[in-house]
């Protein structure tokens, strides 16, 4: 018995039909990696399977007595006074019968004498069930996956609403595996978390024993936990076997087959099209009509559905050289907040200034404080210490992580209109780009998918010229083709840019400088995240190397490796590094800065050095056959 049998499942929105006639089936312990464009059906997939909309045909069936936990898109914070309170009560049913046993064992207090026994026997079926259940180590295993998640004690006493974006969604993983459900519904789990958290779910996820079905657009998280990927494409769903890899293989191979099919259909018909005009008065005109009924009987091969692409296109207007300039900050909450202990949140911002063309990316953990640092810089957050001076000309926009400034109950269309004032064939065509093509410009924007709405997000930076964009965490809910077109858009882009990303790859394609936020205090870096992670490698190395034997980076290698030049890989690694930290530490200097040419020459030499050093890294690498 399979785990969910769906068949012919179709969904309708009004008139709209979402999915036709879907038809699949899930073993238990399955995971199924579900892909497809924005505003393809896939979140109202999940919702047809934990009964949320009702299918317009065919039928769901969930194995008997199987649970089913469900993980949404979008989240609101939980109902609890904290967030332990808040993960306590993922299991009802534990929670019911703990308060039943303390009603009985109060009752039990209170009575002796003939009501006794009755209440000693219900008191050992309850507590017999709520073993059964593993309630007694209950509460341990609620701190143990709030740890597991990453929510720290302290994290644990705060109310659910004072959680950042990733800390929330932290909360509700841990909630969905608390269930200990059969079959889990998770609609883009990774979004809003941080590297180490995604590892983590990574891991928790394939060792699990429940039954999955993952939307997600996360290439490598697929990768590592789908068995079987389903994908979903104008209404109908296409099944693939084997993993992300593999899907990608096929996906290619059958669009091809189905392409030469199509073209040699194609071919047929004109030929026999031909026939049938030369002969169809002649002496073959009855085997002109026998082709005509033969072609009109033909059932035609539709080629492959085109991927359709958004087109971004991002034009800055001219700024100040200066855009921000700060002596330093100190942000905080004086309410308890993210990560921080029982005094609040906190974070020190070293002096800073970002020039006109730096393309900065914020890291760091979740809660650690990224979004609250871009708000400080947008001024809706005040600084407990410090001031930051804007430049004289800076015209901003922001892109909240939440999209919380779209309003749910305006059309795409008024949405737009109602900021930009520009007539409504104009923007229509405009939103053809945007692939919000005829009706869906009258969409409301509560009714549209995650991607959807990161569109008309991205539609607005668009028709709004700016000289410094303000991004957090833009490429959630996006499509991976749409993510790529963002990062070419923001790389075409003439200003400056301030983002905050999990994503590696979009922060390698996209940054110039790197912002770390991390423990309660912000580092500032030249270059990109790879850069950072190995310089920060390569110290942590020695480090731990001092309490052992040589300067030998781990210490069970032999790494030594001589070089042509006769100075080993090591020591080159060395030399090239003191060179980058000289190179920053002028650039560093502000005076440097007196001298754009002196600039130039510097990050010149920094993108030189750093280079030399990472294929130095590589050979060392391969030295030490890592
Ligand atoms: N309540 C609703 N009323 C009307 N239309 C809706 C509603 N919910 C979703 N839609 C539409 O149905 C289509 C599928 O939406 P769905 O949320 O399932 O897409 P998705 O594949 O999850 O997309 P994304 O990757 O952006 O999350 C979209 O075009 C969306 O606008
Ligand atoms: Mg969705």
């Amino acid at each position: 018995m399979p785990l969910v049998r769906v068949e012919r499942l179709s969904l309708m929105y009004g008139a709209d039909l979402v999915l036709r006639e879907l038809t699949f089936q899930l073993e238990p312990r399955q995971r199924l990696g579900i892909v497809g464009a924005n505003g393809s059906g896939k979140t109202s997939l999940l919702k047809a399977l934990s009964g949320e909309v009702p299918p317009a045909g065919g039928s769901v069936a969930l194995a008997a007595r199987s649970r089913l936990a469900y993980l949404p898109q979008e989240l609101e914070a939980g109902p609890h006074e904290s967030v332990y309170a808040d993960a306590l009560h993922s299991r009802s049913d534990i929670m019911e019968l703990r308060q039943r046993l303390e009603g009985l064992e109060d009752a039990m207090a209170r009575t002796g004498g003939e009501a006794l026994p009755g209440l000693v026997d219900e008191y050992g079926d309850v507590q017999h069930e709520y073993e059964r259940l593993d309630g007694y180590a209950y509460d341990s295993r609620v701190a143990e996956v709030l740890h597991g998640v990453g929510l720290s004690e302290a994290d644990q006493a705060l109310a659910p609403s004072a959680l950042s974006g990733g800390q929330r969604r932290r909360l509700a993983l841990a909630r969905l595996l608390l269930q200990e459900a059969d079959l889990l519904l998770l609609d883009e789990p990774t979004n809003h978390l941080d590297l180490e958290a995604i590892e983590w779910l990574e891991d928790f996820l394939r060792v699990s024993h429940a039954g999955m079905l993952i939307v997600s657009h996360d290439r490598r998280f697929l990768e590592r936990v789908a068995d079987d990927i389903l994908e979903l494409q104008a209404g109908v769903g296409e099944w693939y076997p084997g993993n992300y890899r593999q899907y990608v293989r096929l996906r290619q191979e059958r669009r091809s087959v189905r392409q030469k099919e199509y073209e040699a259909q194609q071919e047929y018909i004109a030929r026999t099209e031909e026939f049938i005009r030369r002969y169809k008065a002649g002496q073959r005109a009855r085997e002109a009509r026998g082709r005509q009924t033969k072609l009109d009987r033909l059932e035609r091969v539709v080629p492959p559905a085109e991927d359709q692409q958004i087109r971004i296109r991002l034009r800055a207007s001219a700024t100040s050289e200066l855009i921000y300039q700060s002596d330093g900050l100190t942000l905080a909450y004086k309410s308890p907040s993210p990560s921080g202990g029982g005094q609040g949140w906190g974070l020190n911002v070293p002096a800073f200034t970002v020039s006109a063309g730096e393309r900065i990316a914020i890291v760091g953990p979740n809660g650690s404080g990224k979004t609250s640092l871009l708000k400080a810089l947008l001024g809706e957050l005040r600084p407990l210490k410090g001031r930051v001076k804007t430049g004289p000309r800076v015209t901003m926009r922001y892109y909240d992580q939440h999209l919380a400034d779209l309003d749910p109950n305006k059309t795409v269309l008024t949405e737009l209109q109602d900021v930009f004032g520009l007539p409504e064939e104009t923007l229509r065509t405009f939103l053809g780009r945007l692939l919000f093509s005829g009706d869906d410009a009258f969409k409301m924007i509560r009714s549209l998918s995650g991607g959807e709405k990161s569109r008309v997000a991205l539609a607005k930076l668009m028709l709004d010229d700016a000289g410094l964009l303000m991004l957090d965490e833009p490429t959630n809910h996006l499509d991976i083709p749409a993510q790529e077109m963002l990062e070419d858009a923001l790389n075409d882009y003439q200003g400056t840019i301030l983002f905050v990303s999990h994503d590696r790859y979009f922060i390698d394609d996209v940054s110039t400088h790197l912002w770390v936020v991390e423990d309660g205090s912000v580092s500032m870096h030249l270059g990109n995240y790879s850069d950072w992670e190995r310089r920060r490698q390569r110290i942590a190395r020695p480090a731990a190397a001092n309490e052992g034997r040589s300067r030998s980076p781990r210490p069970a290698s032999p790494l030594r490796v001589a070089t042509p030049a006769g100075a080993s890989v090591e020591d080159q690694i060395q030399d090239v590094e003191a060179e980058i930290h000289r190179i920053e530490e002028r650039l560093a200097d502000h005076q440097t800065y007196d001298d754009p040419a002196q600039v130039a020459e510097l990050s010149r030499a920094h993108e030189e050095a750093s280079l030399r050093l990472r294929s130095l890294y590589q050979e060392w690498e391969q030295a030490a056959g890592l």
